[in-house]
């Protein structure tokens, strides 16, 4: 045991375990390595091996198999406070001595506990709830839906802490001012800002100022460069920090890149968050003023719901009873639209709400639809702010698979599928963009409300290459709300029938994967697949150098189909590509949304430089079913291995660097495996290998013929002699994947030693069969044990040596063919040819063959016996070792 306790301290100081000993158990080695995990270290929960938890969730140590879970190791994921910064720290301690004394004769020590109890013994240390993906309820969730802030300069920490707040004051940013909303969804918080100057990051604070989250936001992508918002997402909020939210304790702070610039507000429940469909950001004629409108609107009895969030606008003498008037204005223009005040009974220092509720023209609701509108607040003092209404706030992308519709009447099958995406801009445009695969003929595709095939608009003319890109100025405000409320739907109709496919578009909150450029949609690449089965993929690589994707699949039956995705690989396209394939996930459902956490700069630049595809496999016939090209990759560049200008990576397909599983070299149009020897296509009669990921060529050594006139064939590098025995000169013989005629007489070509002159192979004509033989060596005059071999095929006694009186004799008993099998260290493709197995340290190991496995900077763990047998690892622990 005292070993064990050694090995784990020492790991659980570096807080972090090494994973790699659960690869003996692994069903899909990984073929990218483990290395260079980025998670960042300022994250307010932990990471234990490949798992995050939850700040104060509690566990026993899991070391994989074979070792398991450690019962007496205890670990918790305990806050820790650096500097203004709360971060998580994996804490574990062994608890065996912290075992009460048990008070009966007989105590037991029950299945996956690390005390021994009496019958009726309760209070234990090893009594611990493990929730690696804590629940949480509906309620929870419902109640946690929608938030919003208004982030001013101004101060909005709790007075008992001006001293820590005093240092937050930025009064450089007064005149910025930005508003956030805020979605709970899943554990996570999806945030989305306007603002008026771009910052560079942003920060989740409690009401002393620790800072709770820290992001850098990644640069602007298309989505948020179309639509003038920022968007993210914390993901995997803690218990304590969810109740902050619920509480309305939680605060934001944006950042920019000089240290006195930054703007903070609170984040605030508001009813009106529910129908919000137009948002404006306020800015005020006072520094460190700012506010925000939630516009709802009803189209029914047109009329508009404005509420008004606000800061800053009151001074010193408004105490009371303040009017303040609200005008929601034409554009460039001195248009009044509505006109109304409101009295504020107590006006705040800090936030401020009033609400205007008015009917409004059809024609009103127009220039609103076409952001012509804006909304202005004063007060009697000249104090005002104002902002444009624009599409609200919150970062939200709208997609749908498109499919034949399940409740079609007509009977038609179709190869036909699709996928469409699309969002509002910051113009209130809708963008759109729809694809289609094995289309042929398109009558009309079109946006349509999905319940009845209403078309509201024709996306038709947009549509050429199987892709329809778009723009539809000024939805109206009705469609714009049908969108939100997820009712509309792309329908793609033909002259036979009037929905060939069709998909019904959801919202979804943006961030990460669905913040890349595009989707991919994926096809069916395999003839079996289900003919109504399709989907895309939305994928990115962030900041932080995680992987992040979302699986949206359309006619999947059943739809609790066990399905694999991988993630694949290849230099370039050509025959014998090497696959690099990595399992992302398994799942059986109709919507997959995971990461896979700190990529390896080594494992990015092969997405980077290569082809990569998604690759869905069904898990019981192990075939593909569907299939996408990932082509928009984007890797952040600090993600990417450094290189200096003048070190510029080589696309390093036959690189020592690569796993060793995938090297393979390329030679002439193809790649070919490691290990194995072809007829160059570049040169005539040159063989070459692949060794180590390198190609090895060498010229063909024609062999000494016996007869007189020998002849040589065409396609033949060497001429042999005409056979006239029983013949059979049409047939040929194999060898190490060559071809020989009948009669034919070679070297064997043995990489990596290239041609052994030493031994020739005959295609017997009348069999058909190789035949190689040695050349024969004379006895030697001295003991074989002394002899050696210089030059030439057979061995020589030291006094053969030139130079020494006697003369050479040519021939030596010893050929070397024979004992080439021993001397010639296999291949790694050959061992695992022959049921070896792969292993990452010291592997690949031959078939049959038995070790200890090694653990990281620690070295052999003896209680551990791991063997190979036809390709599978198998690692058992000592029984006795407990
Ligand atoms: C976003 O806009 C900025 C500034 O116009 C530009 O530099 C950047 O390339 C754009 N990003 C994308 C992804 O279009
Ligand atoms: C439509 O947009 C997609 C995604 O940006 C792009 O890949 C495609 O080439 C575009 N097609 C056309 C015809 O513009
Ligand atoms: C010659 O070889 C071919 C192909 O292997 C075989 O089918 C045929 O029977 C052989 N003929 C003789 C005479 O051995
Ligand atoms: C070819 O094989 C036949 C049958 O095994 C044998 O009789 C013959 O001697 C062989 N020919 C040569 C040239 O080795």
């Amino acid at each position: 045991m005292g070993n064990f306790t050694f090995f784990l301290i020492f790991l659980f100081t570096n807080s972090v375990l090494n994973f790699k000993l659960t690869n003996c158990s692994r069903r899909h080695l990984p073929l990218f390595s483990d290395e260079g995990t980025r998670k960042s270290s300022q994250a307010a929960e932990c990471q234990f091996g490949k798992q995050l938890r939850e700040l104060g969730s509690v566990w026993f140590a899991d070391l994989g198999p074979p070792f398991g879970i450690m019962y007496c190791i205890r670990c918790e994921c305990v806050p820790y406070q650096k500097k203004r910064r709360v971060i998580g720290k994996v804490h574990c301690r062994n608890i065996k001595n912290e075992c009460p004394k048990p008070t009966c004769d007989e105590p037991v020590l029950p299945p996956g506990k690390c005390c021994k109890v009496c019958p009726g013994d309760k209070n234990s240390p090893d009594n611990i709830t493990d929730d690696l993906v804590p629940i949480i309820s509906v309620e929870e969730e419902k109640n946690m839906k929608h938030f919003a802030a208004v982030l001013t300069a101004r101060i909005q920490l709790e007075e008992t802490t001006v001293a820590s707040a005093s240092t937050l004051l930025s009064s450089g940013a007064k005149d910025y001012v930005a508003t956030g909303r805020f979605a709970f969804h899943k554990r996570n918080l999806y945030f989305s800002f306007y603002f008026n100057s771009r910052p560079r990051g942003v920060q989740f604070i409690d009401q002393k100022g620790n800072i709770l989250e820290e992001q850098v936001l990644s640069p602007s992508s298309v989505y948020q460069n179309d639509t003038g918002k920022i968007c993210g997402v914390w993901r995997r909020i803690p218990r304590e920090y969810r109740r902050l939210i619920r509480e309305e304790k939680l605060l934001v702070t944006l950042l920019w890149e000089r240290a006195d610039l930054s703007i903070t507000g609170q984040l605030y429940r508001f009813r009106a968050l529910n129908t919000e469909l137009y948002s404006a950001l306020l800015e005020g004629t006072i520094p460190m003023s700012g506010g925000t409108a939630i516009v709802s609107v009803s189209t029914t009895a047109p009329s508009i719901h404005l509420t008004i969030a606000f800061i800053g606008l009151f001074t010193a003498e408004d105490v009371a009873d303040v009017i303040v008037i609200i005008k929601l204005q034409v554009l460039d223009s001195e248009d009044v639209v509505l006109e109304d005040s409101v009295k504020v009974d107590k006006p705040s220092s800090d936030m401020n709400l009033v609400e205007v509720r008015s009917p409004i023209s059809l024609s009103d609701l127009q220039l609103l639809s076409k952001h012509k509108l804006k909304v202005i607040i004063s007060t009697k003092s000249g104090a005002t702010l104002s902002g444009k209404i624009m599409t609200r706030t919150t970062c939200e992308i709208f997609h749908a698979p498109l499919i034949a519709p399940i409740d079609t009447t007509d009977v038609i099958t179709t190869p036909v599928s699709g996928l469409a995406w699309m969002y509002i801009d910051m113009n209130g445009a809708l963008k759109y963009h729809v694809q289609l695969d094995q289309i042929t003929q398109l009558d009309m595709l079109g946006l349509v409300i999905e319940r009845r095939l209403i078309e509201l608009e024709d996306l038709t003319p947009s549509f050429r290459d199987g892709w329809a890109n778009g723009t539809i100025d000024g939805l109206s405000v009705r469609h714009l709300e049908q969108l939100y409320n997820g009712e509309l739907a792309i329908n793609v109709a033909t002259p036979q029938t009037r929905s060939l496919v069709r998909g019904k578009l959801t919202g979804r909150p943006l961030a990460d994967a669905r913040d890349a450029k595009s989707p991919s949609l994926l096809k069916r690449y395999n003839p079996a697949s289900p003919a109504e089965l399709t989907g895309f993929i939305w994928a990115a690589v962030d900041i932080e150098c995680n992987l992040h994707y979302e699986v949206v699949l359309a006619g999947l039956v059943p739809e609790n189909h066990p399905l694999e995705l991988y993630l694949e690989e290849i230099p370039f396209v050509a025959p014998g590509a090497p696959v690099s394939r990595r399992l992302l996930a398994e799942f059986s459902s109709i919507q997959l949304e995971d990461f896979i956490l700190g990529m390896s700069p080594h494992e990015l630049i092969k997405l980077d430089s290569g082809v990569v595809y998604f690759d869905i496999k069904d898990t019981t016939t192990q075939k593909s079913i569907l299939k996408t090209q990932w082509k928009d990759i984007s890797i952040p560049m600090s993600c990417l291995p450094h290189y200096s200008d003048n070190n510029v990576p080589a696309i390093n397909f036959n690189n020592d660097g690569i796993a060793p599983e995938t090297a393979a070299c390329f030679h002439g149009d193809r790649f070919h495996d490691e290990g194995t020897q072809w007829p160059s296509t570049i040169e005539h009669c040159v063989m070459c290998t692949c060794r180590h990921g390198r190609v090895k060529c060498d010229n063909v050594i024609c062999p000494a013929t016996s007869c007189t006139n020998p002849v040589l064939k065409s396609n033949q590098c060497c001429p042999s002699c005409e056979d006239n025995s029983d013949t059979n000169m049409t047939g040929s013989c194999q060898l190490a994947g060559q071809t020989f005629p009948a009669g034919a007489t070679w070297h064997p070509y043995l990489p990596p030693n290239g041609f052994d002159s030493c031994a020739t192979c005959t295609c017997n004509s009348t069999n058909l069969k190789v035949k190689c033989t040695r050349v024969e060596c004379p006895p030697l005059p001295c003991d074989e044990s002394v002899a050696v071999r210089k030059s030439g095929c057979c061995k020589i006694c030291p006094s053969q040596i030139p130079g020494s009186e006697t003369s050479i004799s040519t021939v030596d008993t010893m050929g070397w063919l024979g004992d080439q099998q021993d001397s010639f260290t296999k291949t790694k493709a050959e061992i695992l040819a022959s049921g070896g197995c792969n292993y990452p340290f010291g592997g690949p190991y031959e078939n049959g063959h038995e070790w200890h496995p090694r653990v990281y900077s620690h070295g052999e763990v003896k209680w551990v016996k791991c063997h190979c047998k036809d390709g599978k690892v198998r690692c058992e622990r000592n029984k006795k070792h407990h």
